[in-house]
């Protein structure tokens, strides 16, 4: 039986030496497009596709994301007293059910399938969705409810997936494909960040997996892979033949916001979704084109 998906790990500990000097003393998840940190908007992705149990695996210098969950009593009645209710609206989304969210800390960097293995305790023998809040994804219906369908289709383990360039295929998880009708992809092998020549496929995983809580014991073997780091992606490639696993072409754009470039077309992009914005950015992008 497909049980219901209600648990997300966010995985935050990383450093953000990308971002430097902006991350040195705040979290890179903190870091706005537009005017909403990267945390949020994957928290809210996440509670659209009917997650309810949060779980950040952070590190040091993260204490501002906890914060941002918070209750913020006195900013909060200093609004209401000077009646800005756009501003206290703004606010809603950052509240959380007392006791939904919890943190964990990875204390040393490991790799993502180090952090995830930290979630352990958390995620016990439930479902579970990951979310990287570096990939953003403007799409129509949020990403991880996509995934989250499709989960409730196939069973078993899911993985949101799109072509890159061949000669990316280092930069990401690649999967080596079976079955394939357009949308989802069976898939038969995972490779994390294979050299374009080694690459069984361009089809790369992007930040945004549904799996099953039995990962959790191949990544606990601390297997050292690419860059002498546990990765994710060989834990999930043990559940290939044992539990289904599928990965899904989503409907949307994904940014990279770990990237310089990738944040700054994110920025653009969400901006001109925004009905108070769009025209206004519209008016000073063509000034610069
Ligand atoms: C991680 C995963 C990789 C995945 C990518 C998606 O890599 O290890 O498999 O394709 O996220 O963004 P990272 O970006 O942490 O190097």
């Amino acid at each position: 039986m497909t049980k219901k998906l209600r648990k997300a790990v966010l995985p935050v500990a990383g450093l953000g030496t990308r971002f430097l000097p902006a991350t040195k003393a705040t979290a890179k998840e903190m870091l706005p497009v537009v005017d909403k940190p990267l945390i949020q908007y994957a928290v809210e992705e996440a509670r659209a596709a009917g997650i309810d149990q949060f779980c950040m695996v952070t590190g040091r210098g993260k204490t501002a994301l906890v914060e941002h969950f918070d209750v913020a009593y006195e900013l909060e009645a200093t609004l209401r007293e000077r009646n800005k209710t756009d501003a206290l609206e703004s606010l809603r989304s950052t509240q959380t059910e007392p006791g939904s969210m919890v943190t964990v800390r990875q204390q040393v960097p490991l790799g993502l399938g180090h952090a995830i293995w930290c979630a352990r305790a958390f995620i016990g023998d439930d479902p579970f969705a990951i979310l990287l809040p570096d990939d953003l994804v403007l799409a129509d219906q949020p990403c991880l409810a996509q995934l989250a369908d499709a989960y409730y289709e196939t069973g078993g383990n899911i993985v949101a997936v799109t072509e890159v360039p061949p000669e990316q295929t280092n930069r990401y998880g690649i999967l080596k494909t079976g079955r394939d009708d357009g949308r989802l992809v069976e898939v038969k092998g995972l490779v994390e960040k294979p050299a374009p020549k080694d690459a069984p496929s361009n089809l790369s995983i992007i930040g945004r997996y549904i799996l099953m809580p039995e990962v959790i014991k191949y990544l606990a073997r601390m297997e050292r892979g690419a860059g002498n780091e546990v990765q994710l992606t060989d834990g999930m490639a043990h559940l290939i033949g044992e539990q289904p696993f599928h990965g899904l072409r989503y409907q949307g754009r994904r940014f990279d916001c770990g990237d310089k470039v990738g944040f700054l077309e994110a920025q653009i992009a969400f901006a001109l979704k925004r009905p108070d914005l769009a025209d206004a950015v519209h008016t000073f992008l063509k000034h610069y084109v």
